[in-house]
Order: C-alpha cells, then structure tokens, then sequence
C-alpha cells in the first residue's frame, strides 16, 4: 500500500483546519477547501498561530514551521480541489443533507479509487454514503478529536458497504499523522459520543438540580476522575448546540428516553448560549 502524500480536507471551521493541520506536521500536504474566504482566512490564521507556537516553545525549528506552513493550500472550490485526489476527508457541518451533496462531488471529482472520508460525530456513516453510489465501498468514518493536533485518536467507522481496503488505507492515513486508528461500528454516536454526551448531559441536569455549582462541579470531575478540563467547561469548548444535536441523534436512532438532552441545555442552546464560540455557553469566555 502506497503512502499517502497529499489529501483534501473539506471545510475550515475548527476540526478542518486541525485535521490540515495535523497532516502537514507530519509531512502531509493538504488543500483545505471552504466556501467561505473568511473561513479560509481563520483557518490560515490558526495554521500560522500554530506553527510559531510550536517554535516559541523550541519544538519546531523556524525553517521546517516554514516548509510544514508551505504544505498547506486553500481552495474556494470543491471539485478543483478534489480533482484526482486520493483522500478526501469532509469535516463540513454536522447536517446529512449537505454531507451527501458533497459527498456527489466528491465521488464526481475525485480519483476513482479515491477514500472518500467522514469526520462526522453522529450521522450514519451507512447514510452518508447512500449519496456515493457505486462508491460507497470507499466511504469511512474517521473521527478526529478537538483539538485535532493533540488528540491522539481517530476512531474509523466503516459503513455497511466499506471494504477492507478501505479501512486498510484510512488507518495507514491516520498512523501517517501521528494517531491512534481504534475501529467503532456505525451506531449512533460511534463510541466515543455514545459515551461521553450522556456523560456532558448528566452534568447539566447535576447543575439544573443544584447538585453543585458549575465551577464545583467540573472541579470535581477534573480532581476526582482526573479530566482535563470538567464536563461543563468541556461542552462550551466542543459546543452545546453540538452536544444537544448529538443527543438527539442518540435520542432518536436508539430510542431510549435516557439520550433527551437536560431541559437546561437546550435552554442555553435556544438563547444562543453556544459556548466558547459565541463567548458564553455555561461560562463567560474571553475571546
Ligand atoms: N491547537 C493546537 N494545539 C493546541 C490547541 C489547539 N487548539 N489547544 C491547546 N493546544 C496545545 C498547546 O499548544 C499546548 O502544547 P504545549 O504544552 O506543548 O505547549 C497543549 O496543547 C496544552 O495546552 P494548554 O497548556 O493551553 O492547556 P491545557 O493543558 O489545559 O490543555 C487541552 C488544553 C489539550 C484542550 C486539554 O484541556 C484537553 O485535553 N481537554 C479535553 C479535550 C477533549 O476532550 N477533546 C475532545 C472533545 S470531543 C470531540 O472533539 C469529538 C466530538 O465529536 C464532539
């Protein structure tokens, strides 16, 4: 199996450009493309942020910050950037309508025998790839992890129709950008969000209770189980309006009322209360 040498990521918000990001660290050229200039700016933004962090700290020299900056392009346009490609991982938003429409592009634009890749968090990896056709065999799940160039793990899902070779070259990828690979089947939430939302939605309803203070509660989590960051700072950081969509799914697809997001949730996701994007979820952020 050759190496992987170049990829398209598809889409510039948060996991986008870490997944570039990641891949051109370890050698990888990769185009990401956004419809959005200003998405595109951000993510050029980050890239550069980045990489002159990695050289304050003395991890990286200036030169190869320089060279791993010049592996990385940005692309307004969706089939140019996948023309031929032979990975093409989509990390666009979380809606299934707009995953299948660029996964038929995908199809129509890139190699052949191109894997057609989805850094999706909960939608069926076996419904996105009824978009592919005769390719579904060359559409996987490979989930990163935020943020994308310090979490170690992917967890690749394969969809009723992925082959073997697939898999095959996705974990090959994922090795070749210094992670982990754990393989999860295609059920609602994979494993890691089957576990960790419901863990995020119980720490609302604690706080909804009056169980403890926010702060009290993620200091609990944080000294008592050894989190990196507590449960509630942990949903600002992914998102409510992410955590409560993917209860839903979880709602939805395994039909038990154990997955209804905590009415509090859903109550900060209505007033717009998203977490450190919008500078203030269940804290205040600075930004
Ligand atoms: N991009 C690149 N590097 C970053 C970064 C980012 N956005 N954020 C932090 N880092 C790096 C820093 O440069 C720093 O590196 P050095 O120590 O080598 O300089 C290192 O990470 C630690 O950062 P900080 O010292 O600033 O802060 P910290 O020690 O509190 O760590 C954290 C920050 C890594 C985010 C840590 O708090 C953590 O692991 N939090 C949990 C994250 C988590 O659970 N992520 C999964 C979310 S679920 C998901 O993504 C999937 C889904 O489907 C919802």
């Amino acid at each position: 199996m050759s190496q992987v040498e170049s990829i398209v990521v598809i889409g510039a918000g948060t996991m986008g450009s870490g997944i570039a990001y990641a891949a051109a660290a370890n050698g990888i050229s990769a185009t990401v493309v956004d419809v959005a200039s200003a998405a595109l700016d951000k993510a050029r933004g980050y890239h550069e942020k980045t990489a002159a962090r990695s050289v304050e700290k003395g991890r990286l020299l200036e030169a190869d910050a320089k060279s791993l900056l010049g592996r990385i392009a940005y692309e307004g346009d969706l089939a140019e950037a996948c023309a031929g490609s032979g990975f093409v991982i989509e990390a666009a938003s979380e809606r299934a309508d707009l995953k299948k429409s660029l996964f038929a592009t995908m199809v129509a634009s890139a190699a052949g025998d191109a894997v057609l890749a989805t850094n999706t968090s909960s939608i069926s990896i076996t419904e996105i790839a009824t978009a592919a056709g005769d390719a579904a065999d060359r559409v996987i799940g490979m989930h990163f992890f935020n943020p994308v160039p310090v979490m170690k793990l992917v967890e690749v899902i394969k969809g009723l129709a992925t082959s073997e070779g697939t898999v095959e070259r996705t974990i090959s990828l994922a090795k070749a950008m210094g992670k982990t690979p754990i393989p999860a089947n295609d059920r609602a939430g994979f494993v890691s969000n089957r576990v960790l939302m419901p863990l995020i939605n119980e720490a609302f309803f604690a706080w909804m209770e009056g169980v403890a203070k926010a702060e009290d509660i993620d200091e609990i989590m944080k000294l008592g189980c050894n989190f990196p960051m507590g449960p509630l700072r942990l949903a600002d950081f992914i998102g409510l309006d992410v955590c409560h969509d993917i209860m839903m799914v979880l709602h939805r697809e395994l039909g038990d009322p154990k997955f209804f997001p905590c009415p509090l949730l859903r109550q900060l996701v209505t007033a717009g209360r998203l977490g450190d994007k919008t500078g203030h979820g269940v804290y205040e952020h600075t930004r």
